[in-house]
C-alpha cells in the first residue's frame, strides 16, 4: 500500500493527474487473477456454478490483462531495455501464448467435464510462473530504465475501460467467444 501511495504521489508531481504506475497497476492485477485461482482450489468438487463463474471471471481478467501487456508494456520494454534484457520479454510473449491457448480450451469444455479442472490448475501454475518472472526479473528491470511508467499507467487505464466496456457488451456467456472479439 505504501508504494502505492508513493508512486501515486510521484504521478502527481510529474503529471498533474494521479495516473498509476503502470507496474503498480498490473501487479493490482495479478493478485487479482491469484484470489480466483486460490477461491477455485477452495471451492466445492461438485460446485459447478461457483466454478464455472470463477473460470469465466479469470479467463476474462486474463485476457484483459494479456492484451495491455502485448499493446502496451511490452512494445515500451523492448525499446527502454539493453539488449541483454530483451530475452525476457520475449518469453513473456511465448508464455502469454500458451495462457491464451488454455483460455481458448475452455471454448468446448464446461465445468464438470473431463479435462475442465485440470486445464484451469495448469492455467494457474503457468500464470504463477509467469508472474513470478514479471514481478522479480521483468519489472525491476523496467524499474531501472528510463520508462515514463506513469505514463503508460495512464494509457493503460484507459485502454482497460476500453476492453471492459467491449467485453460487457458482447455479454459474458462464452469466454472464448467474447475474448476472441476483444
Ligand atoms: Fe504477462
Ligand atoms: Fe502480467
Amino acid at each position: 500500500m505504501q508504494a502505492t501511495a508513493e508512486h501515486k504521489t510521484r504521478a502527481n508531481a510529474d503529471t498533474g493527474t494521479d495516473a498509476p504506475d503502470a507496474l503498480v497497476f498490473l501487479e493490482s492485477e495479478h493478485r487479482a487473477v491469484e484470489k480466483l485461482f486460490d477461491a477455485f482450489k477452495r471451492a466445492k468438487d461438485d460446485d459447478l456454478d461457483a466454478k464455472s463463474t470463477l473460470v469465466q471471471r479469470a479467463c476474462e481478467e486474463l485476457s484483459i490483462h494479456t492484451i495491455l501487456e502485448e499493446e502496451l508494456l511490452y512494445p515500451a520494454a523492448q525499446r527502454a531495455l539493453p539488449d541483454s534484457d530483451k530475452l525476457d520479454v520475449e518469453e513473456a510473449y511465448i508464455e502469454h501464448f500458451l495462457v491464451k491457448t488454455l483460455i481458448a480450451k475452455f471454448e468446448s469444455m464446461k465445468a464438470g467435464d473431463k479435462g475442465f479442472d485440470a486445464t484451469f490448475k495448469v492455467m494457474s501454475e503457468m500464470v504463477g510462473h509467469h508472474v513470478e518472472e514479471e514481478e522479480e526479473e521483468l519489472f525491476p528491470e523496467l524499474r531501472k530504465t528510463k520508462l515514463d511508467l506513469h505514463e503508460l499507467g495512464a494509457k493503460m487505464v484507459t485502454r482497460k475501460a476500453e476492453l471492459q466496456r467491449k467485453l460487457d457488451a458482447v455479454g459474458s456467456r462464452s469466454v472464448g467467444d467474447n475474448t476472441a472479439r476483444l
